[in-house]
């Protein structure tokens, strides 16, 4: 872990040199090999291209450039080699080496898929034979919901929308606060979520909390959150076995956080699109989703770093179905780690130690693999801080840097999908897996 972390350093190394080194080293790379170049744009590396980049990289679309045909994308080579090796593209920052692989959504290159596009590069990015080059793909319209899309779900059952609001062209940032009727008439339990801004607003729309409230007594009462949206995520998809309540009578309390652009979005709305089961589900577990706070003092003094440290327990079991770090411009890296004091484990479940502010990702763990705490066992969230200037994303190292809102200010939380378990439901995941793994490791033999 520590060693991990030191090498953050030297993989956040400035962006500039590190282009103009690339392109140096790409061209006389080319210059000097003798290799007789293996791997071209169009057997190699456009299906690459097809299934991990042009969803973002294509006209309309949220990437800066396209990468559709062959010229589209040898004028970014080099930049490719770099975003790709460094594994800031695609923007799906979760470590290859350490803690549970299997994710839901996970949109990371394999080793060899990044071999192969370095390999592109340095052998001169040659096209090849045009018959190799793969069928177009088509993508859905930007603005579908992506569950709908990418993920078969259909139209959501329901969809609440954000009252309208104008975010000027200049200013500071701003929060539109506002309560919404659901609108529904029976309790319904949800199995998915996802929170889409509009095509002219995804720009300025930093980040968005969508909480429950419900009447009791009377009054309006807070009753836990329904999703936090930041550019990137896709939204919450819930295993089979649990469900979050969306209760009769209930309203949408929306917090989106916006920051002006330098051009005027006029009435702009957010949707909150949820998928529900069939009315006549019950669901076996519970499952919801809190920001776990790191609390304590947060001051990163200037050319500093700082470490947060923050532990949860359980009196019953539990299972972690999602996680996502949250921290503002000088978070680099957090961690999610279980200790078992029966046995005096500690075990990293998730270890995000190339964090980016840009992109806010939920891991969401397979079924079978979202890690199991049983009663007593404690969570440890750890959170590391770069104010210095190696941090790539520090927009001052000068400053001290302490707890706020603003993105110019830290913070420090995880929000996790926790589905409460009970001890026989606990035993029988647990045995499940196991008698999984033993027939995996059969099968092998
Ligand atoms: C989820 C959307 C998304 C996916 C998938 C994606 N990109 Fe990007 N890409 C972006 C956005 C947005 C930016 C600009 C902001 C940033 O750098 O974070 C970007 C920036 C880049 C840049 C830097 C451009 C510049 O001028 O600075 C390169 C190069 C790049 N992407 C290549 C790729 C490659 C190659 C893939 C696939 C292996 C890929 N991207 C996948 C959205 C995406």
């Amino acid at each position: 872990m520590i060693e991990k972390k030191l090498d953050l350093s030297i993989r956040k190394v400035a962006w500039t040199s590190m282009y103009a080194m690339t392109v140096l080293i790409t061209f006389c790379g080319q210059a000097l090999s003798q290799e007789t170049p293996d791997v071209t744009f169009t057997r190699d590396v456009a299906p690459i291209i097809q299934k991990n980049c042009q969803l973002c990289h294509r006209k309309g679309s949220i990437g800066p450039m396209p990468l559709i045909t062959y010229e589209q994308t040898k004028l970014y080579a080099p930049l490719i080699k770099l975003m790709v090796t460094t594994q800031q593209m695609p923007p799906y920052h979760y470590d290859t080496d350490v803690g549970i692989q299997a994710l839901k959504s996970d949109k990371r290159l394999s080793a060899h898929e990044i071999e192969t596009i370095a390999r592109w590069v340095d052998q001169g990015a040659i096209e090849g034979d045009l018959a190799d080059m793969p069928v177009p793909w088509s993508f859905p319209d930007m603005g579908e919901w992506r569950l709908k899309t990418e993920y078969g779900y259909g139209e959501p059952d329901l969809i609440v929308k954000s009252p309208h609001f104008t975010v000027p062209a200049k200013g500071q940032d701003l929060w539109w606060r506002s309560i919404v009727p659901t609108g529904i008439t029976s309790d319904r339990y949800i199995k998915a979520i996802e929170v889409k801004p509009s095509l002219e607003g995804y720009k300025v729309v930093h980040h968005t909390n969508s909480a429950l409230s419900v009447i009791k007594n009377g009054e309006l009462e807070r009753a836990g959150h329904i999703t936090e949206y930041a550019l990137g995520k896709l939204g919450e998809i819930l295993p089979n076995d649990a469900a979050r309540l969306l209760p009769v009578d209930s309203y949408v309390r929306w917090n989106i956080h916006v920051a002006p652009m330098g051009e005027e979005v006029k009435d702009d709305q957010v949707e909150l699109g949820l998928w529900f089961h069939p009315e006549n589900y019950k669901p076996k577990y519970k499952q919801d989703l809190h920001n776990y706070l790191l609390r304590g003092d947060l001051d990163i003094a200037p050319h500093g770093t700082a470490m947060m440290q923050e532990f949860y327990a359980w009196n019953y079991p539990v299972r972690i179905d999602s996680f996502q770090p949250h921290g503002h411009l000088r978070m680099v890296a957090m961690s999610l780690e279980i200790f078992y004091p029966k046995t005096g484990e500690r075990e990293v479940v998730s270890m995000i130690s190339n964090w980016n502010p840009n992109w806010h990702l939920s891991h969401i763990y397979e079924d079978d693999v979202a890690p199991l705490v049983p009663t007593g066992a404690v969570v440890i969230l750890t959170a590391w801080y770069d104010n210095t200037k190696n941090n790539i994303h520090n927009p001052d190292p000068d400053v001290w840097v302490g707890r706020g809102n603003r993105a110019a200010d830290e913070m420090s939380h995880a929000w996790m999908a926790v589905t409460h378990l009970d001890e026989e439901g606990y035993t029988r995941l647990k045995t499940a897996r196991e008698a999984n793994l033993q027939k995996m490791g059969s099968k092998d033999k």
